[in-house]
């Protein structure tokens, strides 16, 4: 079976654009593929200077996970740090990869022209290489990833190759892909921009963890147009963004097409108030198995372990190997 990793790092709290652009997609695709998910917290490090952050993200960002349906028995969802093959792998990448190769990543000089001034570890410079050892560890054969990570799939496959050519045939080389279409969900303060936190305010940026009565304000205080008349509820993105937008949403949560959802509707109050109810009764039940594991953190512990066991299996071997390949002293 197609073995499928993809990681998150738990640097925030998932909102709806996350879920309905992706995370909907781990569960609902955990069937179709031998699927591994970890939660990167050693990623995370490289700009973490406070103590006790980063575990509570990572346990918070493992109970949504199981929440959205992660079933543990069938995809392997797993803390990397639980996984110590991470950061004994990142070291033998780091001398797989280049200083030349790493300075060429343009994330790298992204996330340094943002820390002006600020400490700039030299994790975030070696970071693809974790990154690589990510995914060779678990003889990954898809990557699905976003335009931003392209580069740190294209460095990975190099590290393999190069370290295949070096020492013997030993890893994997894998391949980024696309990842399966979510939906398109803009915020609903400026629908021309993707959902995010990052925006001005969060009141168009839905969270998974929102109460009804916050979700159902965000709706009805939504960006539309002064459109009136008969065909004013329409989808169509470059004229109605915001109309558009919505209909993208109670299409996502519905599961039609956005032209479908917009049958029947002439009023945007209705329109929001019908999209503001649907994605609150989606995330309800959603939100009561997320407090009900963070009110057991024993079961998400457990939770977790099975994860962690079953990717320790296939990342000690992968790891054995490349110490066997290198001719490193048995212990
Ligand atoms: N670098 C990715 C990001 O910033 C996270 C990540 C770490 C990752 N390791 C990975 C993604 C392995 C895919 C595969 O989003």
């Amino acid at each position: 079976m197609t073995r499928v990793l993809s990681c998150i790092q738990p640097t925030g709290d998932v909102h709806l654009g996350n879920y309905l652009g992706a995370l909907r997609n781990w569960e609902r695709g955990q069937h179709d593929k031998d699927v591994f998910h970890g939660i990167v917290d050693l990623h995370a490090l490289t700009v973490t200077e406070q103590p006790g952050v980063v575990g509570e993200r990572t346990l918070a960002l493992g109970a949504m996970l199981f929440a959205i349906g992660l079933d543990p028995n069938v995809a392997t969802v797993f803390v990397q740090s639980h996984v110590p093959e991470h950061a004994q792998l990142g070291w033998v990448m780091e001398c797989t990869i280049s200083y030349g190769e790493l300075s060429r990543m343009t994330q790298f000089k992204d996330k340094t022209s943002k820390r002006e001034g600020q400490f700039i570890s030299a994790g975030l410079f070696s970071y693809p290489a974790l990154q690589a050892a990510d995914i060779i560890l678990y003889d990954t054969d898809e990557v699905p990833v976003g335009d931003d990570q392209r580069q740190h799939v294209e460095i990975t496959r190099d590290a393999a190759i190069r370290f295949n050519h070096r020492f013997g045939e030993t890893f994997v080389v894998p391949d980024a892909v696309i990842p399966a279409a979510g939906a398109r969900v803009m915020d609903l303060q400026d629908p021309t921009s993707k959902m995010s936190k990052s925006g001005d305010t969060d009141s168009g940026c839905v969270m998974m963890l929102d109460d009804p009565k916050a979700i159902m304000k965000k709706f009805k205080r939504a960006v539309t147009d002064s459109d009136t008349g008969p065909d004013a509820v329409r989808y169509d993105v470059a004229a109605k963004p915001g109309v558009s937008s919505l209909l993208d949403i109670l299409a996502a949560v519905t599961d039609r097409t956005p032209q479908q959802a917009a049958e029947g509707y002439s009023q945007y109050g209705k329109l929001k108030v019908d999209t503001g109810e649907a994605v609150v009764a989606m995330l309800e039940p959603i939100q009561s198995r997320y407090d009900e594991l963070m009110s057991d953190p024993a079961e998400l512990t457990r939770l977790l372990q099975i994860g962690a066991d079953r990717a320790r299996e296939v990342a000690s071997a992968t790891l054995r190997r490349a110490y066997d390949a290198i001719g490193l002293l048995p212990s």
